[in-house]
């Protein structure tokens, strides 16, 4: 196993493999995602057209196993930067760390440790950010889908040293494995000072 990190063309070559694993992980729960490479195609393009994107893979021999993503938040659009902008933050001082994806057999061997240090030395040598933030869905704890015994990932994040703000929300739609027609979640945002500012 290793894990390595890509911006710019060498980071494209690895897009479609960015797809296969959103797909194939986010299907399951929390995120229950029915995706297509259509819509994955219109996903992909913004990301790949941001100089500033980075992408850390983790790789079985020459297979890629797992991705994870970042750029900087005022790179994004206004689903996901005007939560910020609503409380008067300045979006430079964000990075924003996109989807981990891991196949669930390689999980627990430190990879999703290792996707958060090298987005974290991605944003400090690309950006001035000062915080890093990312979002996870919400799912009610009655939610129909959830699995006996389903561990949400919140202890993993917060020694990772984040922070959640369940109060800083965006809202994205999307087809779901349990029906016909989008859905429109509710992802909660979660920051991490970088240089040692005080979280907003
Ligand atoms: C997020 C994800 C990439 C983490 O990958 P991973 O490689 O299994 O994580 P690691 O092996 O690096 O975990 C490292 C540490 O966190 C701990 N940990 C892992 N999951 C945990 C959990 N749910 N709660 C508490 N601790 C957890 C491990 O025990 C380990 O602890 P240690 O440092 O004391 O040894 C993986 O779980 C995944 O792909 N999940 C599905 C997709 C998803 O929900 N992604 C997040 C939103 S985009």
């Amino acid at each position: 196993m290793r894990v390595e990190f890509f911006t710019g063309e060498a980071m494209r070559v690895h897009l479609p493999a960015l797809s296969r694993l959103r797909m194939a992980v986010f299907r399951d729960w929390p995120y229950l995602y029915d995706g297509s490479w259509d819509n994955e195609a219109n996903y992909l393009a913004e990301f790949a057209a941001c100089p500033r994107a980075g992408l850390a893979v983790a790789f079985d021999g020459d297979e890629a196993v797992g991705c994870s993503s970042c750029l900087p938040l005022a790179d994004e659009d206004a689903s996901l930067t005007g939560p910020f902008v609503a409380r008067g933050w300045n979006r430079q001082d964000f990075f924003y760390f996109g989807e981990s994806v891991l196949l669930p057999q390689y999980r627990g061997q430190g990879i999703g440790v290792r996707f958060f240090e090298l987005r974290e030395a991605h944003a400090l040598a690309s950006s001035s950010a000062q915080f890093a933030a990312f979002c996870a869905v919400q799912r009610p704890a009655d939610h129909k889908l959830r699995p006996a015994g389903a561990v949400p990932l919140d202890a993993f994040w917060r020694k990772r040293g984040f922070t959640a703000y369940p109060e800083l929300v965006c809202r994205f739609d999307w087809k779901q494995v349990d029906g016909p027609d989008r859905v429109l979640n509710t992802l909660a945002f979660w920051l991490k000072s970088l240089r040692g500012a005080p979280l907003p």
